[in-house]
C-alpha cells in the first residue's frame, strides 16, 4: 500500500524541522474560506481558527461564550480552502475539563471541522490532558502566558511571567507540556527574556504573540493586522495594511517580516 500525502503540506515534523533550521514560523488566524485561501496563498505556515472569533466575528467582549459547535463550523469553512498551511483549531472554554471531554472535543474539531492540530490553554493543569490527546494521535499546541479564557479570573489582559517565581513556573510548565507530548507552544504576552529562555529549553517550536522575536514563530489575529480592530489596539500587533494597497500584499508583508525576523520590533515587545 502506498501512502499518498500532499508533499508541501505543513505537518508537525515540518514545524520541528523549521525550528531546527532556524526558519521562522508565520501564523495568523482565519475564520472563513475566503481569508483562508488568501493566507494559504501568501505562505502562512499555520492557520489558527482561534476562539478569538468570539470577539472579532461574533462581537462578544471575551472568548468565553464560544462553543464547540462554533469552532467546528468555522474550522470547516477554513478547511475548505486551506491546502498548504497546517490547520490548528482552538478548544473553546470548558470543552476540555476532563481528558474524556477533551478527546471528544478534539474528535469533533478534527473529524467534523477538518483540523490537524488542536490548541488548548493551560500549563501544569493541562499536562495530563495533553498526554491523553497525544497518545491518541492528536497533535497538540499548548498555550501559556496570558490565557484569555481565564479573563474572568485574571480581571484584565496583562503581561505574564514578570515575577521571578512566575517565570520559573512558566518554564517548568513548558517543559512538562513538551514531555507530555505537546507539539508546539503558544506564548502570549511574555517578556522577551523569558520567551528566549523557554524557546532555548524546548525542542518543540514556540509561537509568540506579544512574546518577542526570540520565539520560533509568530501568531496574530487577522483583524488586528488589517487595522480593523475597534477600540484598544494591543501593543504587540501591527497594521500591515498601512503601506500596502491590497489585503493580499499586507498578508505577504507579514509573512516576509516574520521570516526575516524584523517583526516583532522592539516597540511590540514587553520587558521584564
Ligand atoms: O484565539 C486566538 O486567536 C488565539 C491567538 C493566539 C491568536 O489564541
Amino acid at each position: 500500500m502506498s501512502i499518498q500525502t500532499k508533499a508541501s503540506r505543513v505537518t508537525v515534523s515540518t514545524l520541528r524541522k523549521m525550528k531546527a533550521e532556524g526558519e521562522k514560523i508565520a501564523s495568523l488566524t482565519a475564520y472563513d474560506a475566503s481569508f483562508a485561501a488568501v493566507l494559504d496563498e501568501a505562505g502562512i505556515d499555520i492557520i489558527l481558527v482561534g476562539d478569538s472569533l468570539g470577539m472579532v466575528v461574533q462581537g462578544h467582549d471575551t472568548t468565553v461564550p464560544v462553543s464547540v459547535d462554533d469552532m467546528v463550523y468555522h474550522s470547516r469553512c477554513v478547511a475548505s480552502r486551506c491546502q498548504r498551511a497546517m490547520l490548528m483549531v482552538d478548544m473553546p472554554f470548558m470543552s476540555y475539563t476532563s481528558s474524556q471531554q477533551a478527546l471528544e472535543t478534539a474528535r469533533r474539531l478534527m473529524q467534523e471541522g477538518g483540523g490537524q492540530m488542536v490548541k488548548l490553554e493551560g500549563g501544569e493543569r493541562e499536562v495530563e490532558t495533553v498526554r491523553k490527546l497525544s497518545e491518541q494521535g492528536v497533535p497538540v499546541c499548548a498555550h501559556i502566558g496570558l490565557q484569555p479564557q481565564l479573563i474572568n479570573k485574571l480581571g484584565g489582559y496583562r503581561v505574564q511571567g514578570r515575577e521571578h517565581h512566575q517565570a520559573t513556573k512558566m518554564l517548568e510548565d513548558a517543559v512538562a507540556l513538551q514531555e507530555a507530548g505537546a507539539d508546539a507552544l503558544v506564548l502570549e504576552c511574555v517578556p522577551e527574556i523569558l520567551a528566549a529562555e523557554i524557546t532555548a529549553n524546548l525542542d518543540i517550536p514556540t509561537i509568540g504573540i506579544g512574546a518577542s522575536p526570540a520565539c520560533d514563530g509568530q501568531i496574530l489575529v487577522l483583524h488586528d493586522i488589517l487595522g480593523i480592530t475597534p477600540g484598544h489596539v494591543p501593543k504587540f500587533t501591527k497594521n500591515f495594511l498601512q503601506g500596502n494597497k491590497r489585503i493580499q500584499d499586507a498578508i505577504s508583508s507579514y509573512v516576509v517580516e516574520v521570516k526575516r525576523g524584523t517583526f516583532p520590533a522592539t516597540e511590540h515587545c514587553f520587558e521584564s
